[in-house]
């Protein structure tokens, strides 16, 4: 074994600026995050423009606070590495700027993170989970079913045609008022409602490919919402309780499908959940049982490492850390794990 190595990591792809320290063996020596969220509330989702800018104003303060939480300086950074894609450009540019200067004022090498490929190892950072396994990304971007063979090697499986998970619920939550991020507010609010109230469609259930659609829920809540009746107080949360449970349901029945891909070649493996949809409680609840019907085990990153965050994208650069990118690396808005995937039936295909 040669010396440990320490990685920097900086994530910026999105509405959070991030900056974490993470040691070989999979310690997160310091993780930091800078939020925008109450920036970007008021607009009720992101706006790419004061994102940007907001990231300026962030990003040295993260990596300097990540550097003391860790309690060691420039100097005992073996490498850097920043989301280069996918994601907001404006965002995507300012981490790979910072990342590419300290890497070549420092000598270090630079490592150009796929933000999805973060959230995909980011399970082998707390369960060590073994190569392969089937991964269901379910962020505010991307729902998304791959088998993962290895860093930079994945199969994917099926995509959204349309919205992602995240964005049915936040766009459901906007529809109902319930403001930005919609995730967390829809589960807190389904908390008190019943889910078997009002009826909403399952778009795709029982189709034979593993994608997904979450565009006609999002109608369906908004026709829903219209008519509810206002003299019922129990109103909203039974909306909230049906929407969460129509998701549960499709992202329960396309893994199932996809275990069944999955197992057909590989054997029954662990199904892992990363993305920030995954940290809700009646969802993971579903795509538990579902793993145990189908053989499979389970693995969910814990909150701060399912939403976005840095550690999981210095980890990611860990796993290929003999391998860094050239500094003329070009930040990339659409990056797909699997390029040679085919794309869904119907619409176009995202990142
Ligand atoms: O992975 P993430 O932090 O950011 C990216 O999109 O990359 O995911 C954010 C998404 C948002 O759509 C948010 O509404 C959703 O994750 N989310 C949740 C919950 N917490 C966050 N969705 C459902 N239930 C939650 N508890
Ligand atoms: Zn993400």
């Amino acid at each position: 074994m040669g010396k440990t190595f320490i990685m920097l990591g900086i994530e910026s792809s999105c509405d959070e600026t991030a900056a974490a320290i993470v040691r070989d063996d999979g310690t997160v020596m310091a993780s930091q995050i800078a939020s925008q969220m109450d920036i970007h509330a008021s607009h009720g989702g992101v706006v790419p423009e004061i994102a940007a800018r907001a990231h300026l104003d962030s990003i040295d303060i993260v990596i300097a606070g990540a550097l003391r939480d860790a309690g060691i300086g420039m100097d005992d950074i073996d490498g850097v590495a920043a989301t280069g894609g996918p994601g907001l450009i404006g965002g995507v540019v300012v981490g790979t700027v910072t990342a590419k200067a300290i890497a070549s004022a420092r000598n270090l090498p630079y490592f150009a993170v796929n933000h999805l490929e973060g959230h995909a190892l980011s399970a082998r950072l707390v369960d060590k989970v073994a190569f392969p396994y089937l991964l269901l990304l379910v962020s505010g971007g991307h729902t998304q079913l791959l088998a993962v063979h290895g860093p930079g090697a994945y199969e994917r499986y099926g995509t959204t045609m349309d919205d992602a998970a995240g964005e049915a619920f936040d766009k459901s939550a906007k529809i109902m008022g319930l403001g930005y991020p919609g995730g967390p507010a829809v589960e807190m609010l389904a908390a008190q409602g019943d889910a078997r109230a009002i009826a909403l469609p399952r778009p795709l259930k029982g189709s034979p490919h593993c994608h997904f659609s979450f565009s006609g829920l999002k109608t369906a809540v908004a026709t829903r919402h219209a008519a509810l009746d206002p003299d019922d107080p129990a109103g909203p949360a039974n909306l909230a309780a049906s929407l969460q449970a129509a998701i549960a349901d499709c992202l329960a029945e396309r893994s199932s499908r996809a275990m069944a891909r999955f197992a057909e070649t590989h054997g029954p493996s662990t199904l892992v959940i990363a993305g920030g949809v995954a940290a809700n409680r009646v969802i993971f609840a579903r795509l538990s049982d579902a793993a145990a019907t189908a053989g499979f085990s389970i693995s969910v990153p814990p909150a701060w490492l399912c939403t976005d965050n840095a550690a999981m994208i210095a980890w990611a650069a860990l796993e290929r850390r003999q391998q860094p990118d050239n500094l003329d690396f070009a930040p990339r808005p659409r990056w797909p794990l699997d390029p040679d995937a085919p794309p869904p039936p119907g619409r176009g295909v995202r990142a």
